[in-house]
């Protein structure tokens, strides 16, 4: 009996024993976070609370390509020299640019934050910056934009965040490769072409503009790097120590994840998938994480006169519940004009997305993914407040006269319409119905709908939940 006690003994330390090897090796395995990157959990969804509420921001792509209007990328795309592109640095003069307008339409559209292109790929700088030659006080324009832009919209109460490219065609220290040389494209003539230039010194180029713009522009709410691929990462962009200057210069400040830090825990706030609509929440190591996807109206960033694939106001309306119901943000694009205002087709859009937001915006703000047990309905879009227990139906096909909620009995006891607060009346089913009425199983509820559709884009449903 003793002997069988001590063997016992024996095989749980040794259990214990291995366990702890197992936590303490995989624990080691996890890059930990330096000193001046802890944060708690509860801190960070703390700092990011009222973005993770707002859910809907405008993007603002805006630099020299709106002249060509052909992409933002079009000195890339069509292997533009600098010199050449240097013409749409000599024309810049937005003699239309009404940042009060900007931010009116913004705030119409029911967006709250903002974040505005500071300086995009081509390398050229919104703002007065002390370090670069290539900004828009040398231009016609001559008046630094950030500044008037940064107070029109935190007039309109809406956050203000900047983008800021990584990538720089401009910078005489960006060293060329493969995958961005605007010019030349040979190895050898790259190579030849990379001769002097020193990202070390870049990486200090952007350390000073970065203190510029998280210095001499009030409170800035969000950052978004942009980008980092194969060649061009942690390493080149000396990301640690650049995010360790954000961090001490805006502790508040929400940061997207493009800084090449993904396989950390604190080398970003959220995941940024653009240009698609994710499947689900977003995840990462299989964990909810949070997200924010950004789209644009028609497939450029920049303004691109002659595209033509323009989203519809319901598409867009659709995008946005979709993001919110996987628990996501939408940064919507606008792509701003060489005059300087939303051509008329983004104009359109956000206004059409404004009168839909006006009524229907109590199922995006503060919203999320629904809890499982509410099965979606047929041709639907679920979101979800937990805070005020309401259950939000997007109704994308407007069905004929009823809408059968499966397993629903019981689980809210009043229906109405978001548009206009008016009644939903509903019964759980009769068992067998008569040649008049569906039947059903007995948990679920039909709601009674106008044979009509509402005159909304897409009409939402709100349940007040038990
Ligand atoms: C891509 C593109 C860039 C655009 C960005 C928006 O990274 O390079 O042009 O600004 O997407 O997220």
């Amino acid at each position: 009996m003793k002997k069988m006690q001590l063997s016992v003994v024996l095989i749980r330390m040794t259990l214990a024993f291995v366990f702890f090897c197992i936590q303490y090796t995989s624990t080691a395995q996890q890059p930990s976070a330096p000193s001046w990157a802890a944060e708690t959990a509860a801190a960070k969804e703390k700092r990011m609370q009222w973005w993770t509420h707002d859910r809907f921001g405008m993007f603002i792509h805006w630099g020299l390509y709106a002249l060509p209007a052909r992409h933002e990328w079009v000195q890339n795309r069509e292997r533009i020299t600098p010199e050449n592109y240097k013409k749409y640095f000599h024309y810049f003069n937005p003699d239309m640019f009404d940042p009060a307008q900007w931010a009116k339409e913004a705030k119409a559209a029911g967006m709250k934050y903002v974040v505005l292109t500071t300086k995009h790929h081509e390398g050229f700088c919104l703002w007065d910056s002390k370090f670069t030659d290539y900004k828009v006080t040398n231009t016609p324009y001559k008046k630094d934009l950030l500044r008037s832009f940064v107070e029109a919209f935190r007039a309109e109460g809406i956050r203000v965040g900047f983008y800021y490219s990584l990538i720089d065609w401009h910078h005489p220290d960006f060293v060329y490769d493969g995958g961005h040389p605007p010019t030349p494209i040979a190895k050898e003539d790259r190579e030849k072409a990379n001769a002097g230039r020193n990202m070390v010194r870049y990486q200090e180029y952007m350390r000073n503009q970065i203190t510029e713009l998280l210095t001499k522009y009030g409170k800035i709410d969000q950052l978004f790097f942009d980008f980092s691929y194969a060649g061009k990462g942690r390493k080149e962009w000396d990301s640690e120590n650049l995010l360790k200057l954000v961090r001490k210069l805006q502790p508040d400040i929400i940061v997207n994840d493009r800084l090449d830090l993904n396989e950390t825990t604190w080398g970003w706030d959220y995941k940024t998938p653009e240009q698609f609509m994710p499947k689900e929440w977003v995840k990462v190591n299989g964990q909810k994480v949070p997200w924010e996807t950004c789209q644009t109206f028609s497939g450029s960033w920049g303004y691109f006169r002659d595209e033509y694939s323009w989203k519809s106001p319901e598409q867009l309306v659709v995008m946005l519940a979709e993001t919110v119901s996987k628990g996501g943000n939408l940064l919507l694009n606008v792509g701003p004009t060489a005059r300087g205002n939303f051509d008329e087709r983004a104009s359109e859009r956000l206004a059409a997305l404004g009168k839909w937001m006006k009524f229907n915006s109590p199922s995006v703000y503060g919203c999320t993914e629904a809890p499982e047990y509410f099965k979606k309905p047929a041709n639907s879009i679920l979101t979800y407040n937990a805070a005020t227990k309401r259950l939000y139906i997007h109704v994308l096909e407007w069905p004929f006269k009823t809408l059968l909620l499966e397993g629903y009995k019981d689980r809210f006891k009043y229906a109405q319409l978001l548009q206009d607060g008016s009644e939903i009346r509903f019964s759980t089913i009769t068992k067998s119905g008569g040649h008049t009425t569906e039947t059903s199983g007995e948990n679920d509820v039909m709601l009674q709908l106008p044979v009509q559709k509402p005159n909304t884009l897409v009409p939402v449903i709100e349940l007040i939940l038990e």
